[in-house]
């Protein structure tokens, strides 16, 4: 216990550092993380240093359509659809409306209204419809929402993309549960199928990291989409 919350008390010093000495925080993101915390929605959106991963991803990604599943307040939304051209577009999915309002607020201070929409409803209600839609695919795809349904994400988010594209899964880890439960855990499940579906896929060629920082110790999956 004391040899865990130590371990937690650098992790956090060492983010804070790197947090300030990258200039990760600007007026916008404090405040959206002030209004979501206002709204009594959980502390649970990526870390800053986190955020900047996923805008450096979709970066390097050169995404110009974004799709995240899970929304809360809009954290990570407004990191990943900072780092779209204008003409670009994130589409974010959103179970609780009290979250997609919160996160509409936060968007549209962040001036990414114009290019982000936020959808409400049960992913798996919202990901039908939008493959009904045939839009163009999308470049990059962030899944952060219920653990539990990560394999029907993954999969989902293969008919929503194209050769190149990028899946992101986070909390992949959750302290190590992932390999400590035994696999009774329905969200513990639902990642260890979406990491054996990234495995097995294909047309996935993927990796997982463990990560540790103010969020804890955790990871994300990553892999890209085959021809
Ligand atoms: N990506 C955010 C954090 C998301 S937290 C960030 O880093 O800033 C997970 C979110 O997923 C919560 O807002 C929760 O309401 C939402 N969620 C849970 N189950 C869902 C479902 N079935 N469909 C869509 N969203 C869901
Ligand atoms: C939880 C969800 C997340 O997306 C996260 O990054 C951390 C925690 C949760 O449901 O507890
Ligand atoms: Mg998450």
């Amino acid at each position: 216990m004391s040899t865990a919350s130590a371990a937690q008390q650098i992790w956090d010093d060492v983010d804070a550092y790197f947090t300030d000495l990258l200039s990760l925080n600007d007026e916008v993101l404090t405040e959206t993380l002030r209004e979501s915390e206002a709204a009594g929605l959980p502390p649970i959106y990526v870390a800053p240093n986190q955020g900047k991963l996923l805008h450096l991803f979709a970066r390097i990604q050169g995404a110009r359509r974004i799709l995240e599943i899970g929304t809360l307040g809009g954290y990570s939304t407004i990191w990943l659809g900072r780092a779209l051209p204008e003409n670009g577009r994130l589409i974010t999915l959103e179970y609780d409306a009290k979250h997609a309002e919160v996160a509409r607020r936060n968007l549209e201070r962040a001036g990414l209204d114009a290019i982000t929409e936020v959808r409400v409803g049960p992913a798996l209600e919202s990901l039908p419809k939008l493959a009904d839609e045939n839009q163009e695919p999308f470049d990059l795809v962030f899944i952060d929402a219920d653990k539990v349904n990560n394999p029907n994400y993954v999969e989902w988010a293969l008919k929503l993309t194209r050769p190149g594209s990028l899946i992101i899964v986070d909390n992949v880890v959750r302290g190590g549960q992932v390999t400590d439960t035994g696999g009774d855990d329905p969200a513990v499940r639902g990642t260890r199928a979406a990491l054996e579906l990234i495995a097995s896929h294909p047309k996935l060629d993927g990796t997982a990291v463990q990560t540790v920082g103010s969020k804890g110790y955790d990871g994300f999956a990553l892999a890209r989409v085959l021809d």
